[in-house]
């Protein structure tokens, strides 16, 4: 079983998009079993985007994200990390294929709306930096699974 963070970016959240994008990931059938709002400060951004430390967008990525709440959730499924990654679209909105998240509804990468883990590991760390244990409902049942997975 892996689990995602999805973070909806300050630009969903500007635009009206997180029904939208929500209803996205919902909609293909995957499970969340964490989400609320929340304003990042600095140093949680700063260790979410470690791995780009140094870079030249690093500082302009941090000021994006801690500039407006953003929605955090945690989805969990089998072979999801890469599901979620294919339904978001390329880093760059302007390469990203019609029909995924990005392609519909954004056009540059530094205003991409959505983050979404990119390997397992990454996932697993990245719900721990956002979520306790007792926010996460790894247990609750659905009774759609049946009609989404083959049993
Ligand atoms: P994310 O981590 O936000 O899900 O995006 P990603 O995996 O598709 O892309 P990643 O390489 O991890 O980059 C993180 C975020 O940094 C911004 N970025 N800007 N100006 C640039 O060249 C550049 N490259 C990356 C984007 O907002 C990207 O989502
Ligand atoms: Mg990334």
């Amino acid at each position: 079983m892996e689990r995602s963070l999805i973070i909806l970016k300050p630009d969903a959240v500007q635009r009206g998009l997180v029904g939208t994008i929500v209803g996205r990931l919902e909609q293909r059938g995957l499970k969340i079993i964490g989400m609320k709002l929340v304003h990042m400060d600095e140093a949680l951004a700063r260790k979410h985007y470690a791995e780009h430390e140094g870079k030249p967008f690093f500082p302009g990525l941090v000021s994006y994200i801690t500039s407006g709440p953003v929605v955090v959730m945690a989805i969990a499924g089998d072979n999801i990390i890469e599901m979620i990654r294919t339904t978001v679209g390329a880093t760059n909105p302007a390469k990203a294929a019609p029909g995924t998240i990005r392609g519909d509804y954004a056009v540059t990468i530094g205003r991409n709306l959505i983050h979404a883990s990119d390997k397992p590991e990454s996932g697993e760390r990245e719900v721990q930096n956002f979520f306790d244990a007792h926010e996460l409902l790894e247990n609750f049942n659905r009774d759609t699974d049946r009609w989404i997975f083959e049993q």
